[in-house]
């Protein structure tokens, strides 16, 4: 997501800040800027990489000893050079950049036009600035106390770092809900999202927490809170930790760190949009075509990869809680085959980064055959989600790891809510059930978080894999998905050659490759096919394949007849995909390290394909 950087002190800002953008870079980004203070404001920005605002300001010449600087993953408006940060106030005085959501910012906004406030942007951050000034002028205060007072009216999450073409040496900086850090040098403050911009420049860091404002000068720090203006008493701490570690937010490979978000990415997917008292799903995409919902026929799912197995778990909780037919296709293969489509069919295309060609050829074909085309993203801005009649963001966060983890998890909770809403409005779906299946949604982020504790115990195992040059792994029903999934993590990221089987198609053909060199990965958890999968894992056992056993707690049998047991918390059966890919995604990643693959950017593949 966005990432700030800023500087006050004695040095050259502009390296400072262009080293600290770069830094930043790993957070996941579509444009980025800066503004120095040189006397007047000079602000430079630019859609794409930090590279692009390099050779934007080209060899220009620009000596400041104060500026900020911000790398922006769109919310609010597509990413180009004028939604980019920083953002400058209509009388020029202000600047400032933003990491978060201003959720009442059309209030604001209307409360400013009628002012006469213009807007350049679509952002909600030039809402604020603007804000700010305005404050600053009814009340006649100092630009901190300003910024304090239009705080106290904002809803919302923020951190922002704003200095005044006024105040040749002062930056005031915020925080409620996003990070901002501290960086204490000799004669010299730096601000960071994280401290990766400056550590290499000063160890000694102050965490502003949330609901705290500093004020930075030659004077030195000042914090306070923003609600009363009580003082502080800073607490300055030492980094421990190196830059290159800190670049993956602490975590050796932005995979692990990705696996690891998923309690937060999933909270953010459900945010705002699943109702458990009213029974209710609120999604504008939804909302946009609910005529042609409730005219649909059938449901067609496309996607490639991880977002094609997403589609397989969405097709088996739409049938069952909406009873509404569905069919999954790998784009690249609807795209070529003459399929069958009508006006009434309801194309649903999941696509991560939003910008997979076959995906998006498919979609441009549905939509001349004349069918609606909801698409689900994680990319804000993306292709995929221009083209789609509607949609909904999946919200996990930049996803930088090539196999995708929090993605995948992130598209099936948006496809479960889609079939609670369609299931809701087809009649097909109780109210009673509805709530069951969405209260247990609403434990999910909590029972990964759980599970997460298991990393020691599934690097152990995969121990026991990680010579292997073949890997099974089955599930059944809504887990045969899963299995899928399973699978492919492995082949991605350490090149096992491993095929994912329905359980019980294993007698026709896979049993053929067990013996005792055999891993065979089982997704088992409590659920309707759990009796089925213990007769499949005795199968295995009876010709001595390695068995790893994904299951529910405290199930001996399993136990008994497994290698390795790796116990999962219950949720209900059409949920379990969210728990079960977990341990899926940490076996892989712990198999990979141990061949010493280079998990991040696995030879040969792409995070987003954009060519077909
Ligand atoms: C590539 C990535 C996969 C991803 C697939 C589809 O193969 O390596 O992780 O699942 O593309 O990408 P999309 O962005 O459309 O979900």
């Amino acid at each position: 997501m966005c990432g700030i950087v800023g500087y006050l002190g004695k040095k050259d800002a502009y390296p400072v800040l262009i080293n600290g953008l770069r830094r930043l870079e790993y957070r996941g980004y579509d444009s980025s800027g800066i503004a120095l203070y040189n006397g007047d404001l000079e602000v430079h920005k630019s859609k794409g990489k930090v590279d692009d605002l390099e050779n934007l300001i080209g060899e220009k010449k620009i000596s400041a000893k104060m500026g900020i600087g911000h790398t922006r993953w769109a919310t609010h408006g597509e990413p180009n050079n004028v939604n980019a940060h920083p953002h400058v106030s209509n009388n020029g005085d202000l600047v400032i950049v933003h990491n978060g959501i201003i959720e009442n910012c059309n209030s604001l906004k209307q409360l400013l036009l009628d002012k006469n406030y213009s807007f350049k942007s679509e952002t909600d951050t030039e809402i604020l600035i603007n804000f700010i000034e305005y404050v600053q002028a009814e009340e006649k205060v100092s630009l901190d106390q300003a910024i304090r007072l239009a705080l106290n009216e904002v809803i919302g999450a923020f951190a922002i770092a704003v200095i005044s073409k006024k105040e040749p040496s002062l930056m005031v900086v915020a925080r409620l809900g996003s990070p901002l850090v501290l960086g204490i040098g000799n004669g010299e403050f730096f601000i960071g999202s994280d401290a990766t911009p400056f550590i290499d420049l000063t160890k000694k860091v102050i965490y502003l927490e949330d609901g705290e404002m500093a004020v930075l000068s030659n004077n030195g720090v000042s914090i306070r809170t923003i609600e009363s203006d009580e003082p502080i008493d800073a607490v300055i701490h030492k980094l421990q930790i190196d830059l290159n570690s800190i670049e993956k937010g602490g975590y050796n490979h932005f995979m692990l760190k990705e696996i690891f978000e998923q309690p937060t990415s999933i909270l953010n997917t459900i945010r705002g949009r699943l109702f458990v008292s009213n029974a209710q799903i609120r999604m504008a995409g939804l909302d946009k075509i609910s005529e042609k919902l409730e005219k649909a026929n059938r449901i067609l799912i496309i996607g490639c990869g991880t977002s094609w197995h997403a589609g397989l778990v969405g097709e088996y909780i739409i049938e069952d809680l909406a009873r509404l037919p569905v069919e999954v296709e790998y784009a690249s293969e609807f795209r070529y085959r003459n399929p069958i489509i009508s006006s009434d069919d309801i194309v649903i295309a999941i696509s991560q980064s939003g910008e997979t060609a076959d995906t998006l050829a498919a979609i441009k074909m549905a939509k001349e055959a004349g069918a609606c085309v909801f698409g689900i993203c994680n990319v804000v801005g993306s292709s995929i989600a221009r083209e789609s009649h509607a949609g909904a963001f999946t919200h996990a966060g930049p996803e930088i790891g090539v196999a995708s983890t929090k993605a995948f998890t992130a598209q099936v909770t948006v496809l479960a809510m889609i079939a609670l809403y369609l299931g809701r409005g087809n009649g097909n779906l109780s109210k009673d059930k509805f709530q069951e299946i969405a209260k247990e949604i609403e434990l999910i982020p909590a029972k990964i978080l759980s599970m997460l504790d298991l990393d020691d115990k599934i690097q152990t195992i995969a121990k026991s894999l990680y010579k292997s040059n073949n890997a099974l792994f089955l599930g059944r029903g809504f887990n045969f998905p899963v299995a899928l999934e399973g699978a492919l993590k492995l082949k991605e990221i350490s090149y096992i050659h491993a095929e994912g089987y329905p359980a019980a198609e294993m007698k026709h053909g896979p049993i053929a490759l067990i013996d005792e060199n055999m891993p065979v990965i089982v997704v088992a958890p409590r659920g309707d096919m759990f009796k089925k999968l213990v007769s499949n894992i005795q199968e295995v056992k009876a010709r001595k394949g390695i068995v790893i056993s994904i299951t529910g707690y405290g199930e001996s049998e399993v136990k008994s007849l497994s290698d390795g047991v790796i116990e999962i918390p219950e949720t209900l059966d059409c949920l379990t995909p969210l728990l079960t890919t977990i341990p899926l995604q940490l076996l892989s990643y712990h198999v990979a390290v141990q061949r010493d693959c280079n998990v991040d950017q696995p030879r040969n593949l792409a995070k987003s394909v954009t060519v077909e």
